[in-house]
């Protein structure tokens, strides 16, 4: 099930965000917590206004919730207030009548008046979750914590925890799977009491704890999280719309083939939207998630706990995974960067930035063999222009790469057979009336947001016959693209090559083409 967290200041604005996202949610929560307090004594309504199955919790802010006037100061970690938890147990009480289907409380509430709240709960039909919260790690003893938590099936135990490394995110799997073994089995009764867990809420927060929330229903939890609107609720939550319509959760099932990419950070990236589609379009059984980690060799090494099948790998990790794979092909190797990885027997790592970067040339440019003997320039000398030099100079154009820094683009050229020099000397090449570049690539970070006013080469004189292809996709069009484009220049961007890059990993991923 897909669950709504409600952080709005009023329960207007709660049931409007309802509303606005009933396509994509199964039930709301309301974070009483952020309520203003006049806002209290509407709460008992709610659950009939709401029209879904919804949960009231009230957090403190030593659980990541706020501190708030109508129960006056909390306390920290150290104890809470005793009467501020006064004022939640009547806050809640007096809205308990109002149907609510679930109520959240801590696992340390044990204050005389919230053992009440929970009778009073059970008594009005209303399941209790038990939740605890850790944003600091995933604790070793997570799973039996949880299992006690559910107090021989009479709680739902939740819990929400901060992953701070792969290896975090791996132990968060193996909770998941302890916790289906025990609901599943016969090691989940008890002689006396019976079962010992049949529904938990489990999911990791953050950047790092991301793929949980996605994966959450598949992997056993009874919900995920998310936030809409502006205000979000808890670390990494999801609008509930990306959840359905990017990543597919209705479908997501323990069995489901995982994709994805690694680096730090890469929450920001595109990449889930693009695979996704092409998953979705194909009516592939998959997923492909964001993966942040600072240990991205954990997760290689975990592929099976993960049921991990391919890795897109980013910035910074293209160069330190080559040591990681089982092997690599040969533009691995000329390269000396990888950006996909595939699981078949072993990692084996590619590099699909060359193809990528060929493929949209190459449909401006007509003839069987469209870029052969071309005169190519290429601005720049990092890891982005060496993919652009092997691929132009494998297609046999004749390159110069041009460079800030001289030595670098000699350094670069001399691996490829080809010229090198540096910037300044395009202008003077220019006086010297050289024929025109028929391709000229800048593939350095000037112009790239927000450094939107840089570029490289600002003298270079474009005579209207080149084709101006820029690396940089962000803006559209960059300082250097317009003043080709003022030139007559044909002009293109880094987006299809972004496009056409994932277009072949999801060929080596999948066998499909898109
Ligand atoms: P990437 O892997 O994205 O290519 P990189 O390896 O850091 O990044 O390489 C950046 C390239 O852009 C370098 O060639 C750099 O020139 P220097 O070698 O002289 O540092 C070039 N570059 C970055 N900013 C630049 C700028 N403002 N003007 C000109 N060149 C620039």
């Amino acid at each position: 099930m897909i669950c709504l967290s409600c952080p709005g200041s009023t329960i207007e604005a709660d049931l409007e965000l309802i509303k606005n996202n009933l396509d994509y949610i199964d039930m709301a929560e309301i974070r009483a917590d952020f309520l203003l307090p006049d806002q209290m004594p509407l709460l008992r309504d709610f659950p009939e206004q709401a029209g879904l199955p919804c949960i009231l919790t009230y957090r403190w802010p030593k659980d990541g919730g706020r501190e708030n006037e109508a129960v006056g100061a909390a306390g920290g970690p150290e104890g809470l207030n005793p009467s501020a938890i006064e004022s939640r147990c009547r806050i809640i009480h007096e809205a308990l009548s109002g149907g609510w289907a679930f109520i959240d409380l801590e696992e340390d509430a044990d204050a005389e008046c919230e053992l009440q709240l929970v009778k009073s709960a059970e008594a009005a039909g209303t399941r209790v979750i038990i939740s605890f919260h850790d944003f600091t790690g995933v604790p070793d003893n997570l799973a039996q914590r949880m299992i006690d938590n559910s107090r021989g099936d009479r709680f739902i135990p939740k819990a929400a925890v901060m992953p701070q490394s792969s290896n975090d995110l791996l132990k968060l799997v193996d909770v998941y799977k302890r916790l289906e073994e025990v609901k599943h089995t016969s090691q989940g009764y008890s002689c006396t009491n019976g079962p010992l867990l049949s529904d938990y809420i489990l999911v990791g927060m953050g950047p790092i704890g991301f793929p949980s929330r996605i994966m959450a229903g598949a992997w056993g939890s009874m919900l995920t999280f998310c936030s809409a609107g502006s205000v979000s609720a808890a670390p990494g939550h999801i609008r509930p719309r990306d959840l359905v319509e990017i990543y597919n959760y209705r479908h997501l099932n323990a069995g489901t083939k995982v994709f994805g990419i690694i680096g730090r950070p890469v929450m920001h990236t595109k990449s889930p939207e693009i695979h996704n589609a092409a998953i979705r379009k194909h009516g592939i059984d998959a997923v492909y998630l964001p993966f942040e980690t600072p240990d991205p060799e954990m997760l290689l090494e975990n592929a099976g706990k993960l049921n991990l099948h391919g890795l897109s790998v980013t910035i910074p990790y293209k160069q330190r995974v080559i040591s990681a794979a089982d092997s690599v092909d040969e533009s691995v190797d000329a390269i000396g960067a990888c950006n996909t990885l595939v699981f078949q027997n072993g990692w084996r790592g590619s590099n699909t930035d060359w193809l990528g970067f060929l493929a949209p040339l190459e449909k401006i440019l007509s003839g069987k063999t469209p870029v052969k003997g071309c005169s190519a320039l290429v601005i720049g000398a990092g890891g982005a222009a060496r993919a652009v030099v092997y691929a132009l100079a494998s297609r046999g154009a004749d390159v110069t790469v041009a460079n800030r820094t001289v030595e670098k683009a000699e350094a670069l050229a001399a691996d490829f057979g080809c010229r090198g020099t540096g910037l300044d000397a395009l202008t003077e090449e220019r006086r010297a009336e050289r024929s025109p570049y028929r391709i000229v690539v800048q593939t350095t970070s000037a112009g790239m947001e927000p450094d939107i006013d840089g570029n490289p080469v600002p003298g270079f004189d474009f005579r209207g016959v080149e084709i101006a292809y820029d690396l940089i996709y962000a803006p559209e069009k960059t300082v250097f693209l317009k003043q080709a484009e003022a030139a007559g220049c044909i002009v293109m961007n880094g987006f299809p090559m972004l496009k056409a890059q994932a277009d072949e990993q999801f060929r080596l991923f999948t066998g499909f083409t898109v």
